[in-house]
């Protein structure tokens, strides 16, 4: 381990950091990442994990540079992409004319406007399933906090992009096959050099879940584009919006069509459920922020139910929801490889190198965030709830940045204070499992450890907004 590179800025300093990273990335990739971005002090890190040697890109102007300013040289290509591409296709979270297409065509679909009309059915689903908490709470029976975020937000989510035409049944069918898709395919995405010849772990069970996937949604894409075909469409979801847009093009339209949806309800409902599962070993373990947030939900909501009107008066809860962002960012890493000869941080780099952008390690850099691993929703105070001006713009990107930037925003910061909102208004939680909650590298960022949670009934003293 050590520097032994040789690129020197006009000072004479190295401008990049090696590493012979293969232990501790295999141990433990997610804080490895972090560490190494942390050691290198702001220069560009070459990693030599075996015969794959790709850069890290932590400081704010390099990820500006591969995100921003030249990301047509970056492009989502090999490392956990092309493992990806077997189960999202060529979609919205591809590159080049199907990624502009599908933009062009999803990017008005969550505008903060659009979104208004998805969130009332989002809150009316999130109040549905607290009715269901009340129960294992009534009978003291504990709740796996993991399972219930991605059963709720599964299920809000499928209603926004599907409308009625899927099942709770049939949904609850296609949360754990995405789920399996996802982690069965950890192996493949940091080590794509692997030829899909050679059989690894998990391969199997993510054909059966690519195979379930498949076997649920074909059908729906065939029947709502039948009913635009015969204008009998009812509008308001996103199937709906994409067969519209895509009504003059031919069969393989569908393909398309279902590669977009099941991008989307990826990117929109694994990355919501996970992040918000890591928020209570976080409450739990900083009890002033815990009784800050629910002062604050209890002076707003009251007994509830709680509706998207209240969101904008849920400060605090953003300023909670922005700091689990920082800390436990779901796309804790989003590679990219070099289609051209570039220079990053004073470093040419070759073509056909694979760049790493971390938000994880960037968001624990203790140059830019003071003790990085404290849990502090105040650093986002003087933002008003947005970015803050005296920070470099990529000193947080939770949501990427750049052309990519995602979609989903605006859904995110209505749908998760709605579903803070909708438990914390009805329930103080204990959490039952022994911890400590430390993070798994699979394609969103989840503890490897199952959290338990005890639901205890709340009814708030103040109802005053
Ligand atoms: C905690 C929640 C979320 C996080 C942390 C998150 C994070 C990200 C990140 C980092 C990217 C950039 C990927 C890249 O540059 O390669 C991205 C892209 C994307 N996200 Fe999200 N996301 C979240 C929620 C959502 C939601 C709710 C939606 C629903 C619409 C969504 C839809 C998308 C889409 C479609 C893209 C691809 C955009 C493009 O390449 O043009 N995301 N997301």
């Amino acid at each position: 381990m050590g520097v032994n590179d040789h690129a020197r800025d006009a000072d004479g300093l190295l401008s990049i950091e090696t590493f012979r990273a293969l232990p501790a990335f295999a141990r433990d990739p997610v804080n490895a990442l972090a560490d190494f971005a942390t050691r290198a002090d702001g220069r560009l890190v070459r990693l030599h994990l075996g015969p794959f040697r790709p850069y890290l890109v932590a400081h704010p102007d390099h990820v500006a540079q591969v995100l921003h300013t030249d990301w047509e040289a970056y492009q989502r290509e090999g490392m956990f992409w092309r493992p990806l591409r077997r189960l999202l296709g060529a979609s919205i979270l591809g590159e080049g004319e199907p990624w502009r297409s599908s933009r062009d065509v999803l990017q008005p679909l969550f505008t903060s406007r659009y979104v208004r009309g998805l969130t009332e059915q989002m809150a009316v689903t999130i109040g549905e399933r607290m009715d269901e908490l009340q129960g294992y709470a009534d009978r003291g029976e504990q709740v796996d906090a993991a399972r219930q975020m991605a059963g709720i937000i599964n299920q809000a989510v499928i209603r926004a992009l599907f409308g009625g035409r899927i099942s709770r049944a049939d949904g609850e069918r296609l949360a754990p096959a995405y789920d399996a898709a996802a982690t069965s395919i950890g192996f493949r995405l940091l080590m794509p050099f692997l030829p899909y010849s050679l059989r690894v772990p998990g391969d199997r069970r993510f054909r059966k879940a690519v195979a379930t996937i498949d076997a649920l949604v074909m059908p729906v894409i065939a029947a709502a584009r039948e009913e635009t075909r015969s204008g009998r469409a009812g509008g308001g979801d996103v199937i709906t919006a994409l067969c519209e847009a895509r009504a003059g093009e031919g069969p393989g339209a569908d393909r398309q069509i279902r590669d977009d949806l099941v991008s989307v309800y990826g990117a929109a409902s694994e990355s919501t459920a996970m992040t918000l599962t890591w928020l209570w070993p976080l409450l739990d373990a900083h009890p002033q922020v815990a009784a800050e947030l629910y002062a604050e939900i209890d002076r707003v909501v009251g007994g509830g139910p709680v509706t998207p009107d209240h969101v904008p008066r849920l400060v605090y809860t953003r300023m909670v929801l922005q700091e689990l962002l920082r800390l436990y960012p779901a796309g804790w890493i989003f590679p990219r490889m070099t289609v051209r000869e570039v220079t990053l941080g004073g470093v040419p780099v070759k073509a056909g190198s694979q760049v790493l952008i971390s938000p994880y390690a960037t968001h624990r850099l203790p140059a830019l965030w003071p003790d990085p691993d404290r849990f502090d929703p105040r650093r986002f105070a003087e933002e008003g709830g947005h970015r803050a001006t005296r920070r470099a713009k990529y000193a947080y990107f939770p949501f990427g940045g750049g052309p990519h930037q995602c979609l989903g925003q605006h859904l995110f910061f209505v749908e998760a204070p709605l579903l803070v909102a909708a438990i914390l208004s009805r329930f103080r939680f204990v959490i039952r499992s022994p911890g400590p909650f430390t993070a798994s590298p699979a394609a969103s960022l989840r503890p490897k450890q199952t959290i338990m949670l005890e639901l205890r009934s709340h009814r708030p003293s103040a109802v005053a907004a």
